[in-house]
């Protein structure tokens, strides 16, 4: 593991226990492209942490990132579906409306303003180096939009026109964070020396297991290897007696030799609230075909209310557009503040 990885992670430890001490001092950013439906990976990696945040008593808000999913496709159609599948999700998961500002890029033209100035705060060859959209442009194999190469600069938009300060990210995101860290800095000392006007965010890693996909590669949405949230119980069922395992019958927990089987063990114990080698004890000799069963049956158990919740707002179209407006009208307040401040500091208010 590298040293800023576990930098990054023995730093969370730290915050976790700042944010359990004084959740009202934090304010959270997060989001999610709009590009389907989110997955078991979601839910266990980040869903159910923004939610336990929320509970806590942290401030909340959820970008639905749709000028981000136009970074590599040529088609926006799906758009309005996925994003209003997603409000779905993330109500079904638990967040509260009541309290979480939920809401898009594309309705927030203040925050989108921005990008202006932040791009003048970074160099081509810092955009160049970032991994996370190297690693994104060599997987998409064909020509580079420029709104891919600059989307982290408009991430650090996202994160910083609301001044969040924890931003609950995976290890992939840790470069946009930083480079949100990189641009305050940077805005601030340009711009108001004097009193800094914005804080340096802060990443918060999840401590949940990794999942992989059911084929035992990373799990995606596009890769067929995942069970998204709102599929039903038999689908559940159906994908998980389709899942790769091995031919050992005794089913043990060793992730290095085995890692489909220990996979499974993991989204069992999960679900189960039980350590992976409990669950692979009580499966014992009974092969590949028992451990499907115990770990479709628990996380089939585990989502049911959230599924059943899922269920009903889903077919509220009305309901999900009222919440996003809601959200979007906040976002757009936030934002102005945030613009008219910008523009007061940069000298450009005429
Ligand atoms: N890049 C994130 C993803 O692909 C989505 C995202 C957009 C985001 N803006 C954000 C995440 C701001 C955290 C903070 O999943």
């Amino acid at each position: 593991m590298s040293s800023t990885l576990i930098a990054a992670e023995r730093r969370s430890a730290d915050l976790e226990g700042a944010v359990l001490a004084d959740p009202a001092s934090f304010r959270i950013l997060t989001g999610d492209r709009p590009t389907g439906p989110l997955h078991i990976g979601h839910y266990f990696g980040t869903l159910e942490n923004r939610v336990r945040l929320q509970r806590l008593g942290v401030e909340l808000l959820v970008l639905i990132a749709d000028y981000q999913a136009i970074t590599d496709r040529d088609s926006p159609a799906h758009l309005p579906g996925d994003v209003e599948g997603l409000v779905a999700d993330y109500l079904a998961a638990g967040i509260d409306p009541g309290r979480a500002v939920i809401f898009t890029h594309s309705q927030v033209a203040e925050l989108n303003q921005l990008v202006l100035p932040f791009l003048s705060l970074v160099s081509v060859s810092e955009l160049r180096r970032n991994p996370t959209v190297k690693d994104e442009i060599a997987a998409g194999g064909g020509t580079t939009s420029a709104l891919m190469f600059t989307y982290p600069v408009h991430q650090a938009a996202d994160i910083l026109f609301c001044h969040a300060n924890l931003v609950p990210v995976g290890r992939d995101q840790l470069p946009h964070v930083e480079l949100a860290r990189t641009i305050a800095r940077r805005f601030n000392d340009r711009y108001a020396s004097g009193a800094p006007y914005f804080p340096e965010p802060e990443a918060l890693m999840g401590t949940a297991p990794l999942l992989l996909g059911l084929d035992g590669r990373k799990m995606g949405k596009s890769r067929g290897n995942a069970i998204t949230l709102g599929a039903t119980a038999a689908e559940t069922e159906r994908l998980i007696r389709g899942a790769k395992t091995d031919a050992e019958r005794r089913i043990t927990y060793d992730p290095d030799r085995r890692p489909e089987v220990s996979n499974l063990l993991r989204l069992a114990a999960i679900c189960l609230d039980e350590p992976p080698e409990a669950v692979a004890e009580g499966v014992g000799d009974g092969g590949a075909a028992a451990l499907k069963r115990v770990a479709a049956d628990a996380l089939n158990e585990r989502l049911a209310p959230i599924r059943a919740r899922r269920a009903e707002v889903a077919g509220e179209r009305g309901y999900l557009r009222e919440v996003l407006a809601e959200g979007n009208a906040r976002a757009h307040e936030i934002a102005a503040e945030t613009l008219r401040n910008v523009k007061e500091l940069m000298h450009t208010r005429y």
